[in-house]
């Protein structure tokens, strides 16, 4: 799929979801724990089109309790944001859907995917995969709930001799839904092995609709060459931009006709981890900020050769300032090519 523009080559369109039209055609994967405002508002501008917040409980949106009403809380320079959605019943889930869109959705989108067994135990997530007549009653009443577009991420179907998508595909095409994401694996498979990038093509063969390829994306060249030969019309970045957001900026550049950039020197990275640390800090308080960018940490800290002493440090270190200490000592060192204990 190449698309041409007379000022500048592009290698790829912009997708369409409903009315939106969104550049580049590269989402920032909702991730649990993870994609929050402040994640999200920093992670777009390096390029991402579209984010999408972790997902949220249909159940626990009707409490409307501080720390769920917090998931899908935007920050504003993130949008368009698709707030994402998961549960059983069609009515709750169309409630949450006019609450969510009420309250500054730009897309909502219904998780067909998490594997997590307290998700699926109540037949949320990928265990709605096994009814497939229950996951057009969820679209079908999502999309009359709301004025703005709905999309769907789902995963292959239960297990291997299950593999429903296209049938849920070819349903929500037919109520009304205006996207789809597949992450190419099975709910039992979990992570493990590969995302199967041909039933990412075969769904795109399958369906009208925009659809969106997830899994295992990691490298620009990869990146682009996946989208161009399976068709799909916009790509899914997850685990692979933690710690790493400058990956979606080479993903951009290529698709806007420039060689894709390199990822900064480790020092640049860690300096903006620090950045990130801080922001974390100001807008959730230390006491939530340093657990959570523990984990930040290690994903900025990955592939430094002799980082692993300072990771082990970092994960016991109590304080935003001890632990901002550390990092900027480590920069130091790095600046004046000093190499890390191993
Ligand atoms: C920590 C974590 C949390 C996730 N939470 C969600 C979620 O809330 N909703 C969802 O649809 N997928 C969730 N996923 C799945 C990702 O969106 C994505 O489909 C998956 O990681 C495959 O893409 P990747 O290989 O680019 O990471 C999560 C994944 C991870 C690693």
């Amino acid at each position: 799929m190449i698309y041409e523009n007379p000022i500048m080559p592009h290698a790829a369109a912009p997708l369409q979801i409903g009315t939106l039209e969104v550049w580049p055609p590269v989402v920032l994967a909702p991730m649990s724990g993870v994609t929050n405002r402040t994640l999200r508002a920093l992670y777009k501008p390096f390029g991402f089109g579209l984010t999408v917040t972790e997902f949220v409980s249909s159940n626990a949106l009707q409490h409307g309790s501080e720390r769920t009403m917090e998931m899908i809380d935007q920050h504003g320079v993130e949008k368009p944001v698709a707030t994402q959605l998961w549960g059983s019943d069609p009515a709750l889930m169309a409630r949450a859907a006019r609450l969510v869109r009420e309250c500054g959705a730009d897309i909502v989108d219904i998780n067909f995917g998490c594997p997590a067994p307290k998700v699926t135990k109540t037949e949320g997530g990928s265990a709605c995969l096994r009814d497939v007549a229950r996951c057009e009653a969820i679209m079908r009443a999502v999309v009359n709930a709301v004025d703005c577009p709905v999309t769907v991420k789902m995963r292959l179907g239960w297990s291997e001799d299950t593999l429903v998508y296209r049938e849920v595909a070819q349903r929500a095409q037919s109520v009304g839904v205006v996207a789809l994401t597949l992450h190419a694996r099975t709910a039992k498979q979990f992570y493990k092995g590969s995302a199967d990038w041909a039933h990412i093509a075969a769904l795109k063969a399958s369906v009208d609709i925009p659809v969106i390829g997830n899994g295992d994306l990691s490298d620009p060249h990869d990146a682009l060459r996946r989208m161009q030969e399976s068709g799909v019309d916009g790509i899914m970045l997850g685990r692979a931009v933690l710690g790493n957001p400058w990956l979606v900026g080479g993903v951009r550049d290529l698709m806007e006709g420039r060689p894709a950039r390199e990822l900064p020197a480790a020092a640049e990275r860690l300096r903006y981890s620090m950045h990130h640390y801080r922001t974390m800090v100001d807008e959730w308080g230390e006491a939530r900020a340093v657990p959570q960018m523990r984990k930040h940490l290690g994903y900025y800290l990955k592939g430094f050769s002799g980082a692993s002493e300072l990771r082990e440090r970092l994960m016991r270190t109590p304080t935003a300032a001890e632990t901002l200490e550390a990092v900027a000592a480590t920069i130091e060192r790095l600046e004046s090519c000093e190499t890390l204990a191993a």
